[in-house]
């Protein structure tokens, strides 16, 4: 089970998934298969990520037993002891030459823009860094056999679905994505001449919400798309009601927004059935102009001891606030800092294979700075959400136990 072997990358309209293992679970009481799924979004994406293990529905704790495969592979029979003490966000990059856990370009459903390696990406850096804690050391798993995991409705074309559900059969597990970059839902309403308009309903919950609700583990995630430019100006855009605001500040929406995420989850959700994480956001890298005005990350270094977060921060504390003023528990994955270190880690000019005429003859003009390459970043999110599943679950027994 513990094999470092390849894993699947899968991958919804920027959005990723991974599953990392499964655990058996042998109780007194019953027997069921117990999935573990790692999932990233995409950065200009909000995703969910539902979670459901076939057999077996209704299963309420996250309970303990953790593969002694795992742990003896890991060289530590305290790992997961170590990591619920442990800051998972506060740590290092170090290269690690057992890495990627998957061989580069060795991914079928990776999209061509991530696909850095196959793209003609010289350089390895930035598959070969691990994310190091400074307290513990994160434990690996990955998929057997990639070939057992597949689209549950044989969609090749995912990446144009609002959701898309991949099964991994030897492990019982189903994972969705579904594709609300918001989280709440897009609207459109009549002006006063009758035309119609796109707005955002910062007091509707996404209508994707009744699909997701009955996960077994919940992953929420909104970023970038809060800094584009119908957002950030907020002119007619943002509605409550009937009422369309003619100008609003978009910190303001953003936490109007999270709040009626917040309600809809404390009274959707059973944290006793559902675990609730959120994935922070994803910083991304372009310098001398943005992404659609010359911007570049072509050739930057990761960089190793400090970053400046203070543009992100007010959202941050937004999250932060909306958070404390829930009654459900939600474990937030802090991946911000760790991941504003990566520079190197952008697709940058390797986001393509094929260039059209006029690109070739300026490859360095258009780059991506925000998304990022695969192998790469995003796989350390998965194994940090790994070790907070096992430490969720580690909690669990112990709670348990007393
Ligand atoms: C992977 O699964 C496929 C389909 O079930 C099977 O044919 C193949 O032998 C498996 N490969 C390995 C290495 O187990
Ligand atoms: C309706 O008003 C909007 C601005 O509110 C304007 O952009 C649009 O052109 C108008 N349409 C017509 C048919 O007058
Ligand atoms: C960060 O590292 C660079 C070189 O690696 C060094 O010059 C600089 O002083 C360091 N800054 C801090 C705050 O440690
Ligand atoms: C998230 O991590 C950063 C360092 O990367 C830290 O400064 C910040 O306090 C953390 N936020 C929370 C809510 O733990």
């Amino acid at each position: 089970m513990a094999d470092a072997a390849e894993k699947p990358s899968i991958n919804g309209r920027r959005l990723i998934s991974q599953l990392k293992t499964l655990f058996s679970l042998p109780k007194t009481k019953r027997t069921y298969g117990f999935c573990y799924g790692l999932v990233f979004a995409f950065v200009a994406v909000t995703m969910f990520l539902a979670f459901t293990p076939s057999s077996n529905r209704g299963v309420s704790l996250l309970l303990p037993n953790f593969s002694p495969s795992v742990l003896k592979k890991q060289g530590s029979e305290n790992l997961v002891e170590k990591l619920t003490d442990c800051d998972l966000f506060d740590g290092e990059w170090v290269r690690d030459e057992s890495y990627p856990l998957y061989e580069p370009g060795s991914c079928s459903i990776i999209d061509e823009q991530f696909n850095c390696f196959v793209n003609g990406r010289p350089d390895n850096d930035y598959y070969k860094l691990k994310w190091k804690p400074i307290g513990c050391s994160l434990p690996r798993n990955s998929v057997k056999n990639q070939s057992n995991v597949y689209e549950a409705n044989g969609r090749h074309n995912f990446r144009a679905e609002a959701s898309s559900s991949f099964v991994f059969k030897d492990y019982g597990c189903t994972i969705e994505l579904f594709v609300s970059p918001f989280l709440v839902q897009e609207w459109e309403t009549l002006d006063k001449n009758g035309s119609k308009k796109e707005t955002l309903r910062l007091d509707m919950i996404s209508k994707l919400a009744d699909e997701y609700r009955s996960a077994d583990i919940l992953i929420f995630n909104t970023g970038h798309w809060w800094t584009h430019e119908k957002t950030s100006k907020g002119e007619n855009y943002y509605q409550e009601g009937s009422h369309v605001y003619t100008k609003l500040n978009v910190l303001e929406a953003f936490r109007r927004a999270l709040t009626t995420w917040g309600r809809w989850v404390d009274a959707n959700i059973d944290p006793m059935k559902t675990m609730v994480l959120f994935r922070g956001y994803s910083p991304s890298h372009f310098s001398g102009g943005q992404w659609n005005s010359g911007g570049q990350c072509h050739q930057d270094k990761f960089i190793k001891n400090e970053t400046d977060l203070s543009l992100y921060l007010p959202k941050l504390e937004v999250l932060d606030r909306v958070f404390r003023g829930m009654k459900t528990p939600v474990s937030y994955l802090n991946i911000t800092g760790m991941t504003d270190y990566r520079l190197d880690g952008h697709p940058s000019i390797y986001r393509k294979q094929t260039l059209s005429e006029e690109e070739r003859k300026t490859p360095l003009m258009v780059q991506d700075c925000s998304h990022w390459c695969l192998p790469g970043v995003p796989d350390s999110w998965n194994e940090l959400l790994y070790a907070e599943l096992l430490r969720k679950q580690e909690n669990t027994r112990r709670n348990v136990g007393n």
